[in-house]
């Protein structure tokens, strides 16, 4: 993904880049905060068919997940990533177990509009094979402007990196991030859209999504409000996480396949 290669690039100049974890608070994301499936049956991981976890997704019916435009696509080949090249992981808090179900994938729809996801759309859909035990997620209401209040605690989850050089999670994760306005999270990203996107997180930076939670959820008031989309490094001061505005995509039934 262009994220985790921006990241990359990075890693030579960052002094913390070789310190252990514990020993770098401020590249510390996630909150440091274990999460489970128990808890969050919804969060899913995507992996492709040798099992590699890449992105997150948001079981939002039986029948779909809800996932990021750029998870599906394929950074080898630049190419989609066809629905038999990925696999719908549900019920399993840690990645190394056997629990829960893996979902085949039927078909993939891609937001017609999407290009990269500095300029929005960052939004996909799973339709899967067979519906899923776990219990779905529901997603905010169409139009839902106050889900957006900045201020409002969101929560965040994912498999992906704990800090911004290390390497991704095991097990599931969550982190709560206020949501920011409009205004600071144009200041942070010129390509800021207000109509595809929100952003959130603290100031000071520390708690953030990171490479590999890409396309996983943020919930608040017990709904799907948005998806995991970029933001510059993980936690870091100034640039907080940009997220797909779900509520201006909703209904996503008329769209599907
Ligand atoms: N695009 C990243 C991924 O592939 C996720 C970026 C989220 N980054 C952030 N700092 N909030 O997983």
């Amino acid at each position: 993904m262009a994220v985790v290669g921006a990241v990359t690039a990075l890693a030579g100049t960052n002094p913390l880049a070789d310190a252990e974890p514990s020993e770098q608070p401020q590249a510390r994301v996630l909150g440091g905060t274990s999460a489970s499936t128990e808890e969050a049956p919804w969060a899913v991981a995507l992996t492709d068919t040798y099992g590699n976890h890449f992105c997150g997704g948001t079981l939002v019916s039986a029948g779909e997940v809800v996932t990021a435009a750029h998870c599906v696509e394929n950074q080898l080949t630049g190419g989609e990533r066809t629905p038999d090249e990925i696999r719908v992981i549900a019920g399993r808090t840690d990645l190394r177990s056997t629990e829960g179900t893996i979902g085949a994938v039927d078909d993939v729809w891609v937001h017609p509009d999407y290009r990269d996801f500095t300029s929005g759309d960052d939004l996909a859909v799973l339709k899967l094979a067979q519906p899923m035990p776990q219990r779905p997620l529901p997603m905010v209401q169409p139009g839902d402007t106050e889900a957006y209040r900045p201020g409002t605690t969101a929560r965040v989850y994912g498999w992906g990196r704990t800090s911004e050089n290390g390497p991704s999670s095991d097990a599931l994760r969550s982190v709560d991030v206020p949501i920011n306005s409009d205004r600071s999270c144009k200041d942070a990203y010129p390509n800021y859209d207000n109509r595809s996107m929100f952003c959130a997180g603290f100031p000071e930076g520390g708690k953030d999504a990171c490479a590999g939670d890409s396309g996983g959820p943020i919930v608040s008031d017990g709904k799907l409000i948005g998806v995991v989309s970029y933001g510059t490094g993980c936690g870091r001061p100034g640039t907080p996480g940009v997220y797909t505005r779900l509520a201006n995509y909703v209904p996503l039934a008329d769209d599907l396949p």
